[in-house]
C-alpha cells in the first residue's frame, strides 16, 4: 500500500493504491530518463506563468533555484526515484516541494501531465535526433572520401548475387551512400514534426489560466505550439516516424553489413576489416570473425520490433490521453540507443575498410564479367542485339569447358562464333574498358564516381544541420 501516491493526485480515494498496482503502473524506472528535459519543460513553464502573472517573478526564482538544485542531485546520482510517487515528473516535482515548500505546489498550474510528458519526449527526440544526425553525417562523410579513393578499383558486380558486370568499389560505396542520402533527409523531415509544442494543452482541453504558449515555444525551441490540444497530448506520430525511419535506416546497414561479412570471408576474399572491429572464437585460433557487422545485423529485428509496437499502442486509441502512451518510452529509448550504436560502429569502421584490390580484380575476372561488353560490341558492329546474345552465350559455353575467360581466348578462338569479331574487341574485354564505357551520370565509370562523389560531398554539406 503506497500512501505518497496519494499526496498527488489522492483527494479523491478512500484507500491507498495497492502495492502491486503502484508498482505496475509506475514508469520511473525507465522515464527517468526524460528528467533533463522534464526540468527544462518546467523552468519555461514556471518563466511563462511569471511572464503571465500567474506567478510572481520571487515565486519563478524559487522555483527555477530548488529546479536547478534537482537537476544537480539527478547529475551527481543523488536523486533518490521512488516507485510510489510514479513517474518522473511527480517524483522531480515532489523533490520540488520537499525543498521549497508550498511555491514547489504551484508549479504545475495551467499544466497536466499529459502535456508535460508529450513535451518531454519531443524535446528528448529532438535531442536525440541531434546526436544521431551529428554521426550519420560522420558516416556518409567518411563513406565519400573512400569512394572517391577507390574510383578506380575494380571488383565484380553482383546480381541474384552471380557476377554479373565489372563495377567500380567506389560506385558500390556510393550506391550506399544513397541510401543514407535518403535515411539523411527523412530524419531531418521527422525532426520538423518532433518540434511542435504540446504544452498548454493541459489534460485535454487546454487550461483556464491566460497561458502564452508562443512564449513557452520559444523558450523551449520548439517551431510553434500544437494546433489543438486533444491532438496534443495524444499524438505520438512523430515517435512512429522516427521508428520508421530507424528501421529504413537499419535495414540499409544490415544489407551494407550483409556485405562486409561476405567480403571478409575466404570465399570472397575483397576485403580487410581492422582487428579492432573483429573478434576471435574460443575454440578456433585461426578465426577473425566480423562481429561488428555482424551485431548490426541482427540489431535490425529489435527496431522493427520496436515500430510495430508503437503503431500497434496507437491503433485502437480513443482520444485523448489513453494510460497505453506510457508504453511509448521503452520502444522508443531503445530505437535511439541502437540507432545511435550502430551509426557509429559504421561511422568508424566504414573508413578503416580495406580493399584486397587484386583480389577483387580476379574475382571480376572471372565469371564472365564483361560478356555484355562483347554483346554490346557485336551490336555496335551491326549484328542484331539478340544474335549478339547468343553469339556470346556460346563463346562462354566455350570458355566453361575449355576454363578461359572471354578475354584469355584468341581472336581465332572468338571468330569460331563470329566472323564479325577482330583485333579491336580485345579493348572491350578488358575490365578496365568496360567500366570506363559506362560513363553516363549514374554509371560505374571512375570519371563518373569522382563527379558523383564530389557532388554528394556538395549535397551532403548543403543538407547537414538543415533543421
Ligand atoms: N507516466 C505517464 C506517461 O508516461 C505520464 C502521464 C500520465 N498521465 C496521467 N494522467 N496518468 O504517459
Amino acid at each position: 500500500m503506497s500512501q505518497a501516491t496519494n499526496q498527488s493526485w489522492g483527494g479523491r480515494f478512500s484507500e491507498p493504491t495497492d502495492a502491486f498496482v503502484a508498482r505496475f503502473t509506475a514508469s520511473v524506472t525507465f522515464d527517468q530518463r526524460l528528467a533533463r528535459q522534464d526540468i527544462q519543460g518546467s523552468i519555461a513553464h514556471a518563466t511563462m506563468l511569471a511572464r503571465v502573472g500567474v506567478l510572481t517573478d520571487e515565486e519563478r526564482d524559487t522555483i527555477i533555484n530548488g529546479l536547478t538544485e534537482i537537476q544537480g542531485e539527478i547529475e551527481r546520482g543523488e536523486f533518490n526515484w521512488s516507485i510510489p510517487l510514479e513517474d518522473v515528473h511527480m517524483n522531480i516535482e515532489a523533490r520540488l516541494t520537499d525543498k521549497i515548500g508550498i511555491t514547489g505546489k504551484k508549479l504545475h498550474t495551467g499544466r497536466s501531465r499529459n502535456d508535460q510528458v508529450a513535451t518531454d519526449i519531443r524535446l528528448f527526440m529532438r535531442d536525440e535526433i541531434d546526436v544521431i544526425e551529428a554521426e550519420l553525417v560522420r558516416l556518409r562523410e567518411g563513406m565519400i572520401e573512400l569512394a572517391d579513393r577507390e574510383a578506380d578499383t575494380i571488383m565484380p558486380g553482383f546480381t541474384h548475387l552471380q557476377t554479373a558486370q565489372p563495377v567500380t568499389f567506389g560506385h558500390h560505396l556510393l550506391a550506399w551512400q544513397e541510401m543514407l542520402t535518403r535515411d539523411h533527409e527523412r530524419l531531418l523531415d521527422c525532426r520538423k514534426r518532433v518540434n511542435v509544442m504540446p504544452l498548454g494543452a493541459a489534460a485535454l482541453a487546454g487550461t483556464t489560466y491566460p497561458i502564452d504558449r508562443h512564449v513557452t515555444a520559444e523558450l523551449l525551441g520548439f517551431d510553434r505550439p500544437a494546433e489543438n490540444s486533444l491532438d496534443a497530448v495524444s499524438d505520438r506520430d512523430f515517435a512512429i516516424e522516427f521508428t520508421s525511419f530507424a528501421s529504413i535506416l537499419l535495414m540499409h546497414l544490415s544489407r551494407m553489413s550483409e556485405e562486409l561479412v561476405l567480403w571478409t570471408s575466404a570465399q570472397f576474399d575483397f576485403i580487410d576489416l581492422p582487428d579492432r572491429f573483429c573478434t576471435g572464437s574460443s575454440i578456433m585460433p585461426q578465426k577473425k570473425n566480423p562481429d561488428v557487422p555482424e551485431l548490426v545485423r541482427g540489431k535490425t529485428g529489435r527496431v522493427y520490433g520496436h515500430l510495430m509496437a508503437l503503431l500497434t499502442l496507437m491503433k485502437s486509441q480513443p482520444l485523448a490521453y489513453n494510460k497505453d502512451n506510457q508504453e511509448d518510452k521503452e520502444p522508443l529509448f531503445d530505437a535511439v540507443d541502437t540507432v545511435r550504436d550502430c551509426l557509429k560502429a559504421f561511422a568508424d569502421m566504414v573508413p578503416a575498410i580495406e580493399p584486397k584490390k587484386d583480389s577483387m580484380y580476379e574475382a571480376a575476372r572471372r565469371g564472365f564479367s564483361t560478356a555484355t561488353d562483347l554483346a554490346d560490341y557485336l551490336v555496335r558492329k551491326g549484328v542484331a542485339f539478340r544474335d549478339a546474345h547468343e553469339i556470346v552465350g556460346q563463346s562462354v559455353a566455350y570458355g566453361l569447358k575449355t576454363k578461359k575467360d572471354l578475354s584469355e581466348m584468341t581472336l581465332e578462338e572468338l571468330q569460331q562464333f563470329s566472323a564479325t569479331i577482330e583485333q579491336d574487341v580485345f579493348e572491350v574485354l578488358t575490365l578496365e574498358g568496360s567500366v570506363a564505357a559506362r560513363n553516363h551520370i549514374g554509371g560505374t565509370a571512375p570519371d563518373q564516381v569522382r563527379a558523383a562523389a564530389s557532388r554528394a560531398r556538395e549535397a551532403l554539406a548543403a543538407l547537414k544541420g538543415d533543421a
